[in-house]
């Protein structure tokens, strides 16, 4: 694969495993580990099935009509939101959860933004009764508060990370601490294409069911499995990574990645990785990241608790660099406008990262016979709050 990882774990420049040495055991454990389960027969069925039977796969590939109308193309909301739990992050945290039985692992820990990786590890947890502990940014854990109550209600404990922006980063930030002190019977389920070689990988796989469906749906529904656009938001990047996957080595099919630009690219509160990032290294792996001239970490703020990352995972920062995906940002305002003319006009309440994606199509030019399809990576009912908040009411 043209734009895969190669035996060291880079993409390009990117990626690679720079870990302390506490955790050098678990993560060779994986790497050794990882494509031998992933081939496994056995373990292909079981995930196929609790795909299936359990998250509802495959998910639809709907064409929204009203939308292509307002917008001049064909427009196809790949469906990620109609899975068990709300969102693509299933996809992952099932194959991860196979992945830890496999290994032994007596315990879970997970980092999550949104929460919806979050209630998708306390979900697998709850299916296969092993314990599992969520770290959360405080900040998150306010704005994503029903989420909270699931991940409860599902037997897991939320650990609140009080440091840095209470956010997402600082999230995994404990998270590698946990692990770093626990490292022989805990399995840390990373919930997007971050973290050190051979997670960025692992999860990019686990998603690639979503572009798999969709070449098949597509051919069905238009004729070609190819369409011209295919375009979803980034935080660390596993919902767009899961839609590019199968169509990175069409190179006529264009990618678009969607980032939030917060208040704006140049307000100071931003996420826009891409455009504020340099090089450099970020929760284990060589990527982009938003950093001040002397290293340290610069915050970053969205009002998508699943967007508000100041990194991206290796294998877009490598897609960006090759010009073979075109990387966008979109603010809070576009976003939450977007959530409400999706609500409106197609009938579906988006999560307000997937309104990111959403908005970028007000940007667009198409020719009438376009085929485009937006990941819609989850709902919204989780950022009502957010909504009713902002439109009042
Ligand atoms: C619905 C939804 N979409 C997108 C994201 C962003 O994550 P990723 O970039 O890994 O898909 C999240 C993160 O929590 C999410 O909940």
């Amino acid at each position: 694969m043209k734009y895969g990882v190669n035996e060291q774990g880079y993409y390009g420049d990117f990626g690679g495993a720079y870990i302390p040495e506490m955790l050098y055991p678990n993560v060779e454990e994986l790497r050794q580990e990882y494509i031998k389960i992933l081939s496994d027969p056995e373990f292909k069925a079981e995930f196929d099935q609790l795909l299936k039977d359990y998250v509802g796969r495959p998910s639809p590939l709907y064409h929204a009509k009203r939308y292509s109308e307002k917008y001049g193309a064909n427009i196809f909301f790949k469906r990620e939101d109609l899975n068990h739990t709300g969102s693509h992050k299933i996809n992952n945290a099932i194959g991860q959860i196979l992945l830890a039985k496999r290994l032994g692992k007596k315990r879970i820990i997970a980092e999550t933004g949104a929460g919806q990786h979050g209630v998708a590890t306390a979900t697998v947890c709850a299916l296969m009764g092993i314990e599992c502990i969520v770290y959360m940014g405080e900040i998150d854990m306010e704005r994503q508060a029903p989420n909270v109550a699931r991940m409860k209600m599902l037997g897991a404990k939320v650990v609140p990370a009080i440091s840095g922006s209470k956010t997402l980063k600082d999230a995994t930030n404990e998270a590698l601490r946990d692990w770093i002190g626990n490292p022989v019977d805990t399995h840390y389920i990373i919930g997007s294409v971050v973290g050190p070689y051979p997670y960025p990988d692992m999860v990019a796989r686990f998603q690639s069911i979503i572009s798999e469906e969709t070449k098949k749906q597509l051919l069905e529904q238009t004729g070609s499995e190819l369409p011209q656009y295919v375009m979803a938001c980034v935080g660390g990047g596993s919902n767009a990574m899961g839609m590019f996957y199968h169509f990175l080595d069409n190179e006529g099919v264009k990618l678009i990645a969607v980032e939030a630009a917060g208040k704006g690219v140049d307000s100071g509160h931003s996420a826009a990785t891409t455009f504020l990032g340099r090089e450099g290294v970020l929760h284990g792996s060589r990527t982009i990241l938003m950093q001040s001239d002397d290293g340290q970490v610069i915050e970053p703020y969205s009002i998508s608790a699943g967007l508000d990352y100041p990194g991206i995972g290796p294998q877009h920062a490598h897609l960006f660099k090759v010009n073979r995906a075109q990387y966008v940002s979109i603010t809070d305002d576009e976003s939450l406008n977007a959530g409400l003319l999706c609500s409106q006009m197609e009938g579906i309440i988006p999560a307000i990262e997937t309104a990111h994606a959403l908005a970028y199509l007000e940007k667009m030019t198409f020719e009438k016979t376009d085929n485009v399809v937006i990941c819609l990576s989850g709902r919204g009912d989780k950022d009502l709050s957010t909504y009713i908040k902002h439109f009042g009411f």
